[in-house]
């Protein structure tokens, strides 16, 4: 049957370095705090690069690596909570910066878990026939909704981008599995601009990030694991055939965490937070580049892909490389 199958990968993230120490001297923080909470020691910080722009370098990477034209490619989904504009959406702006002339575009908003969902939207087109190759993109700069004065937030989170081209082939993705809960929508959060009509006489207002980090936490731990054993059951795979764990990268500890849930071995989750932060919708791409990269994937492999995060919204894919 024809499936999903991921044929190049690619990444970007911005110039600029931002260490905890450099942290340290905005907000009431150190190093060794948010070190040990959350195994992040730096992250990019986007000062000239526009979210689209980071999202078409990464595309680009990916299409050469797979070595398929631009113009060969029929569908864009970004995934993104941070996009350039409103609209136009920024799918559109990247066909428009990477020449993919023929393709529609769009953006999928699940925040951490959009590239997730993404792909799994791919995917459903790819199977129904309607499309053959797809560019899926996470990018997002988290660093413009952040409250830079927020100690409990401002450290997690980076600005990057990562990319996967894939295409209808007869292996890749095995099973995909998406969960919304919208009732705990509240313990994660950024506001769009308020309404600020003449009617109501007043100016909109911006939104910023809002998180109940324990909240977050208990969700994280608890609904990953259930969910890649959903996946792995109906799919009839077991957890030792799982070659790689490739979470979302939020922070170290809830890797941990799904890692002795699952009884899996630590060593099988990858992680890159140290460098980045978590970079939301960037993160599980940017993560499978520098796997991919590395060579640390080889033809055959089972991986699981894992997203969680606003919404609340979890998901995740099962991939044979
Ligand atoms: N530096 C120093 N101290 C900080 C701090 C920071 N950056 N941020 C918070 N603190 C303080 C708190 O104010 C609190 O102080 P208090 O006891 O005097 O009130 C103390 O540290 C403990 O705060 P708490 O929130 O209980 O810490 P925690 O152990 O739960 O860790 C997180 C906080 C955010 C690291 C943790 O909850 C977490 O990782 N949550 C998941 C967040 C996440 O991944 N979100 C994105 C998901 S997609």
């Amino acid at each position: 049957m024809m499936t999903t199958r991921i044929v190049g990968t690619g990444a970007y993230v911005p110039e600029q370095i931002a260490t905890n120490d450099d942290l340290a001297r905005i907000v009431e923080t150190n190093d060794e705090w948010i070190r040990s909470r959350t195994g992040i020691g730096e992250r990019r910080i986007a000062t000239t690069e526009t979210n689209s722009y980071m999202a078409a370098q990464a595309a680009k990477q990916a299409l050469d690596q797979a070595g398929i034209a631009p113009e060969d490619v029929d569908l864009i989904l970004l995934a993104t909570s941070s996009p350039d504009y409103c609209f136009p959406n920024g799918a559109c702006e990247i066909q428009e910066q990477i020449g993919a002339v023929n393709a529609a575009g769009y953006d999928i908003s699940a925040a951490c878990t959009g590239f997730v969902f993404a792909l799994n939207t791919a995917h459903a087109f790819i199977q129904a026939g309607i499309y053959r190759t797809a560019l899926v993109i996470g990018s997002d700069v988290l660093s413009k909704l952040l409250d830079w004065t927020d100690r409990g937030t401002c450290v997690l989170f980076g600005d990057g981008a990562g990319a996967v081209v894939v295409q209808a082939a007869d292996r890749g993705v095995i099973g995909v599995k998406m969960h919304s809960d919208g009732t705990k929508g509240g313990v994660l959060t950024c506001g769009a601009r308020t309404n600020g009509n003449f009617l109501l006489g007043k100016k909109p207002e911006l939104g910023y990030m809002t998180m109940d980090g324990q909240e977050v936490f208990k969700f994280a731990v608890k609904k990953v694991p259930e969910i890649i054993k959903e996946l792995l059951e109906e799919n009839r795979t077991s957890l030792e055939e799982i070659r790689y764990f490739v979470l979302h990268q939020a922070n170290y500890r809830i890797i941990e965490s799904v890692a002795k849930r699952l009884k899996a071995d630590i060593s099988k989750f990858p992680a890159n937070m140290e460098h980045y932060g978590n970079t939301s919708g960037g993160s599980i791409p940017l993560l499978l580049d520098e796997m991919n990269r590395k060579g640390m994937l080889a033809p055959g492999d089972k991986i699981v892909l894992s997203g969680f995060g606003a919404g609340l919204t979890w998901g995740a894919t099962l991939v044979e490389w």
